[in-house]
């Protein structure tokens, strides 16, 4: 994938990593970057087009694949966290489902909507914003992780439905990164630029996956442990 010239829309691009992302598709050169967000009046950034975008509102999906017709990039950047326990009586169902909504469904109805635009113009690339998380569960992150877990599992699943367009299909983990989310989180986190200045380097050398930060490369590297680190991590 080029980023110099190519035309791109961020999802939740108003703040945090989305904002990041935005940022560094212009400085690379990018003709055009479509700033989705729920509330587009939030979008600040000189230089994108604000685009109302809400991930689990259908209307808004089909009127952005209605306008951003000259997208060959899609990053789904969007996501939400939510701290109840999955076995919380009153919350557990409630927030996995909600997670569900926007980490995992938001993604999918994002590429159903984006797949015929990326392959109109020539296959492009989809870029799923995922998460160490997709690999380990905390006890604070359990909800969390599920949705990150399906998130990795559909990412897999659309680059083979993918693969005859044409359409790279980059799957992006990272442990901690300095935004909002985890603003509460007293632990060493990576600043959003890097994270997504190394996106975009796997994006333009063709990979399927990117490690961002040396959490994501130690969890993923802790599948080939005895005991596997996803069996537990206190
Ligand atoms: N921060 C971390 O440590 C970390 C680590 C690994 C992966 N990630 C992932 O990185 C991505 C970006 O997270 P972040 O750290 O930048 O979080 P953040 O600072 O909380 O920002 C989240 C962004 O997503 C948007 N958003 C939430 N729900 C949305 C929806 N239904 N439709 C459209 N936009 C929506 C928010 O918009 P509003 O302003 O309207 O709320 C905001 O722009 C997420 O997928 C997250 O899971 C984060």
């Amino acid at each position: 994938m080029n980023i110099q010239g190519s035309i791109a829309l961020v999802t939740g691009a108003n703040r945090g990593l989305g904002l990041a992302y935005a940022k560094a598709l212009l400085d690379a050169g990018a003709r055009k970057v479509y700033a989705g967000a729920r509330d587009p009046s939030t979008v600040t950034l000189p230089g994108v087009i604000p685009v109302k975008l809400d991930v689990t509102n259908p209307q808004d999906i089909a009127a952005a694949a209605a306008l951003c017709t000259d997208v060959n990039l899609v990053i789904n950047n969007a996501g939400i966290t939510g701290a109840s326990p999955l076995l919380d009586a009153t919350e557990g169902d409630s927030t996995l489902r909600r997670l569900l909504e926007t980490n995992l469904h938001g993604i999918h109805a994002m590429a159903v909507a984006f797949a015929p635009v990326l392959k109109a113009n020539g296959g492009g690339a989809l870029v799923n914003m995922l998460s160490a998380l997709s690999w380990v569960s905390l006890d604070t992150t359990s909800a969390y992780s599920v949705s990150k877990a399906a998130a990795w599992a559909l990412t897999n699943s659309l680059r083979n439905e993918l693969r005859a367009q044409g359409t790279q299909v980059l799957a992006v983990h990272a442990g901690y990164i300095d935004t909002d989310m985890v603003s509460h989180v007293d632990a060493p986190k990576s600043s959003p630029a890097d994270i997504a200045s190394r996106t975009l380097e796997a994006l333009a050398s063709g990979a399927q996956e990117v490690l961002a930060d040396e959490t994501s490369r130690q969890v993923k590297a802790g599948f080939a442990a005895t005991p596997s680190l996803y069996l537990g991590v206190a």
